[in-house]
């Protein structure tokens, strides 16, 4: 993946100094935007993307530079602060009722419904530009939860595990569920390859990926990010089928709706682990983090409500949601 165009005066300043040799010192600079923000979502999404697959033109040792990780925890720090001011903080729970609680957390999820219009209402080019938004986390699906495995032990590590084997194919690669989408993007006529669409996602899509990665690189968060994977697999199965359906309807074959089928099946078993022996053995275990496990699951639903909000009122406004030309090319 190449490093995108920057967005303002942070990623300025940050594609700069990444472009050049670690060791560089990096002024402060000034941080402060919603979570929308194009400049800081992109500048955060660069500095997480450095722990997985790197940019082409960048130095893998920038990945622990002590300058750019006190640059990094800036904004953090905004993006944390941000997340506060958007999703109440939950009362704390007695941990046998967090399953419970998390049911109740995400079939109560309003917002519009991206997967409703896609089934019944979006013509080809707005399926792309939804596949063009989901490429930045589903060809990295499954990775920023997998931080948690060695923060885990005992029932919960397990649960976690058998959700990620699945995640990633039960050791087949055809079969993982980032390859499958790769075959949905090919069957859209869109380039596959890893971050081929970085420059085109907004500040509200990235922030979709940086609050796992937020979650999944910060130990004090392992809470937070047991109850985020809990919501995306509690959320997944329906609107999995209407994409499905969604695709038929536009004359997709089996290949490019392969992912959304796997994902009706599999997320409604992922489910009932994830709420069950991954939330509910956590909380067991750490009665004190139930408040967090509640919280990540609450801030992957409002971001996701932000970002259906943003792509649907530019939908049904007649615009594109993207940044630059409505048909990806
Ligand atoms: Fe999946
Ligand atoms: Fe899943």
């Amino acid at each position: 993946m190449r490093l995108p165009s920057a967005r303002g005066p942070v990623t300025s300043l940050l594609f700069e100094r990444l472009c050049g040799a670690p060791g560089a010192p990096f002024p402060a600079v000034g941080v402060a935007g919603g979570l929308d923000d194009d400049d800081l979502q992109l500048a955060l999404f660069t500095c997480y993307e450095l722990h997985y697959q790197g940019f082409d033109e960048v130095d893998d040792r920038w990945e622990w530079d002590p300058a750019l990780l006190r640059f990094r925890a800036t904004l953090e720090r905004w993006f944390e602060e941000a997340l506060r001011a958007a999703v109440p903080r939950p009362e704390p729970m007695p941990p046998r009722e967090v399953r419970e609680a998390l049911f109740a957390l995400t079939s109560a999820a309003e917002g519009p419904s991206v997967a409703a219009y896609l089934q019944r209402e979006a013509d080809l080019p707005t399926f792309r530009e939804f596949v063009v938004h989901r490429s930045i986390y589903h060809l990295k699906e499954a990775d920023p939860h997998t931080w948690a495995i060695p923060r885990l032990s005992g029932g919960p590590k397990a649960a976690l595990v058998e959700i990620q084997a699945d995640e990633y194919g039960g050791g087949r690669r055809e079969r993982m569920h980032a390859e499958l989408f790769r075959a949905t993007m090919r069957g859209l006529g869109l380039d596959d390859s890893y971050g081929a669409y970085l420059h085109r996602v907004p500040g509200i899509t990235l922030a979709l990926s940086n609050v796992m990665s937020l979650f999944g690189l910060h130990r004090r968060l392992r809470g937070a990010l047991l109850g985020h994977l809990a919501a995306i697999e509690m959320t997944s199965s329906l609107p999995s089928r209407r994409c499905s359906t969604g695709l038929r309807r536009l004359g997709a074959d089996e290949d490019t709706a392969r992912f959304y089928d796997e994902h009706v099946q599999a997320d409604a078993v992922h489910e009932q682990i994830a709420a069950n022996e991954m939330c509910g053995g956590f909380a067991a275990a750490h009665p004190e983090l139930t408040c967090d496990i509640l919280y990540g699951a609450a801030c992957a639903l409002e971001l996701e409500r932000r970002w259906a909000e943003h792509v649907l009122g530019c939908w049904r406004g007649g615009t594109g949601s993207l940044i630059g030309e409505r048909v990806p090319a």
